[in-house]
């Protein structure tokens, strides 16, 4: 019986460390490839214009969500929105060297 709840505590343990170091992984912005972010930013917003219309502007988050996402309509003349994680990424690329 002993062993049973040893190892339950173990496998809750295991469970609760994973859940709380994952979002930690992800929301450290600092941890973010900003080399391959800029690669993937600069090869869908200088489609149209140059990327110096997007970096000329600073916006917050939610400003940048807004344009993002309007600029993912207009994509679509290529075929296709901008797909969602390289949208997440370019957000997140623009609020690092464009955000206020
Ligand atoms: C399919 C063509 C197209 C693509 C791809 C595109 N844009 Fe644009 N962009 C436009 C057009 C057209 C305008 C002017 C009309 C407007 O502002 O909605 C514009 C205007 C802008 C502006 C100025 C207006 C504002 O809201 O501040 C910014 C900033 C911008 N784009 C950023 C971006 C970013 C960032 C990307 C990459 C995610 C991108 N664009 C990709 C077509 C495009």
């Amino acid at each position: 019986m002993y062993k049973i709840l040893l190892a339950i505590t173990v496998v809750s343990l295991i469970i609760m460390v994973g859940g709380m170091t994952a979002p930690a992984q992800q929301t450290g912005s600092g941890e973010m490839d900003m080399e391959a972010a800029k690669a993937t930013f600069e090869s869908y917003c200088s489609k149209c214009h140059d990327v110096g219309r997007a970096l000329g502007k600073k916006k917050d988050q939610a400003g940048w969500e807004k344009t993002v996402t309007r600029m993912s309509g207009y994509h679509k003349r290529f075929g296709a929105r901008i797909p969602e994680e390289d949208r997440n990424t370019i957000i997140k690329y623009l609020v690092e060297v464009a955000g206020k």
